[in-house]
């Protein structure tokens, strides 16, 4: 019997933008995962049409537009519910506790969380960049269930060993460590090495060296 050729594994991941504050991470993901060439697949939550009216300039075109497919919330019959419409995996950014509790009890009603419970199903990476604060117990434990099921969570947190200077700096940061997560390696913030380790110190030396003292 002969089997047909399989045809080469799409390059594509799913990106889900909910309505936690910090919809720039998702215009940020977009943006640079299409400079990289790799097909997106968005769905954007209706919360999340308000988010983007409070805190940018951006219509939903614009924002749309930065995406290769662009899926209604409603579409439960869209390709990416099903395990066998292949990709790298799913990006949400930023991620509300209602996806994250949604995801954690398995609740797919609508496309987004349906999306992330084919992606955990399937074994592929699936990052929640979640966001809110403080956390009650009830996130906190939607949040380990996601982890158990083998998502990652991760939270949109600022890293000031490398000495931001904007916004963008620090929206990059967030960005490019969850790209890591899909194997996506970006030059888009400062790895911490040895070169920028000595250039944050900046002529301190001494300090750091003394820090480094066993009490
Ligand atoms: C301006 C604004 C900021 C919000 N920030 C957060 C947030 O940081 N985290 C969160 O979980 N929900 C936040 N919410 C509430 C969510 O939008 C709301 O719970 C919504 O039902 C989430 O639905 P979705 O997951 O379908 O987008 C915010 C709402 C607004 C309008």
């Amino acid at each position: 019997m002969t089997v047909p050729a399989s045809r080469k594994n799409p390059d594509r991941i799913i990106v889900g933008i909910t309505g936690a504050t910090g919809i720039i991470y998702a215009v940020r993901a977009l943006d640079v995962l299409r400079s990289l060439g790799i097909e997106t697949h968005l769905i954007v939550t209706k919360p999340a049409e308000l988010t983007l009216a409070y805190e940018t300039d951006m219509t939903k075109r614009e924002l749309t537009d930065r995406a290769d497919h662009v899926w209604p919330i409603n579409d439960v019959g869209a390709p990416l519910s099903s395990g066998s419409f292949l990709t790298r995996g799913m990006l949400i950014a930023p991620a509300s506790m209602r996806c994250v509790g949604e995801i954690a009890n398995g609740i797919s009603a609508s496309l987004l969380p349906r999306a992330a419970d084919v992606t955990l199903k399937e074994r592929r990476t699936l990052v929640l960049m979640v966001r809110e604060e403080p956390l009650n117990l009830i996130h906190l434990r939607n949040m380990v269930t996601v982890t158990e099921a083998g998502g990652t969570i991760l939270p949109p947190v600022p890293a000031f060993y490398s000495r931001p200077k904007t916004i963008d700096d620090i929206v990059d940061q967030t960005v490019g460590r969850a790209l890591d997560q899909f194997g996506i390696h970006v030059d888009m913030f400062p790895r911490w090495d040895d070169a920028l380790r000595h250039n944050v110190a900046r002529g301190k030396d001494a300090e750091v060296a003394e820090a480094l003292k066993d009490e």
